[in-house]
């Protein structure tokens, strides 16, 4: 399976991409995890990324498009988690795949959902798991259940910087919705249900897509 996940900030992308990939053995490509990865190890594509990362903006697309093209270029299979973002990187992505998409899935969900999804997420920084303090508590409190470092919230996990990132979903990605409807490989879930009943949802389009 070749799969596009798309949706607003805190639609539980991450959250699904990770329990799929566990569950199928689909290599993910997220495109914000490299980022944050390239960031903590002061590469020189994180020092370019950081400042956009913490204004909320898309990194430039240059920089997203050769992370992405570098990543997928052997894979017969794979998640994209994040990619693409725009027009110019949903084109750019046609250019570089191996094999055509089998799937893009929009995980739909209203944004006032989501204000309260981010103010409680957690991250592991040495794992990359992904927490809530409420609806996915980690049973370790404060640290990860799987690698025991200690949870932070990520930086543009801020109430501002949530705000311009919902702004920049609704003018540059949300529009990919119906460039991929118009091509026949959108398949839509309820993001606002809780996350069993996603994932549920996420197999049932994705065995249409086979
Ligand atoms: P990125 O890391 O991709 O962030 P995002 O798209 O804003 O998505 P999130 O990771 O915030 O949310 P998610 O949908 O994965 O939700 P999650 O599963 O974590 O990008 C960050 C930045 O990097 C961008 O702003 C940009 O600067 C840059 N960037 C990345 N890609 C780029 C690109 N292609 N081009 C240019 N720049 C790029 O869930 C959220 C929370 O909700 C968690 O706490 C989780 O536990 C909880 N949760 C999940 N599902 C449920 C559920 N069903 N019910 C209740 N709670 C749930």
């Amino acid at each position: 399976m070749r799969l596009v996940f798309i949706g607003a900030p805190g639609a539980g992308k991450g959250t699904q991409a990770k329990r799929l990939a566990a569950e199928k053995g689909y290599p993910i490509v997220a495109t914000g995890d490299l980022l944050r990865a390239a960031i903590a190890e002061q590469t020189p594509l994180g020092q370019q990324a950081r400042a956009y990362i913490q204004r909320g903006e898309l990194v430039p697309d240059p920089l997203v498009n050769q992370l992405v093209a570098e990543r997928i270029a052997t894979l017969e299979s794979f998640i994209l988690d994040g990619y693409p973002r725009n027009l110019t990187q949903a084109q750019m992505l046609e250019t570089i795949l191996p094999q055509p998409l089998s799937a893009v899935v929009y995980f739909a969900i209203s944004e006032d959902a989501l204000i309260a999804r981010l103010g409680g997420r957690r991250i592991c920084p040495q794992c990359g798991a992904v927490f809530h303090i409420t609806a996915n508590p980690s049973t370790a409190g404060d640290r990860c259940d799987h690698c025991g470092a200690t949870l932070i919230t990520r930086e543009d996990d801020q109430p501002d910087t949530i705000r311009k990132r919902f702004s920049v979903y609704r003018e540059q990605t949300a529009p990919l919705v119906d460039y991929y409807r118009q091509r026949g490989l959108l398949r839509t879930v309820n993001a606002d249900a809780p996350p069993d009943t996603v994932y549920q949802q996420l197999l049932s389009v994705l065995c249409e897509s086979t």
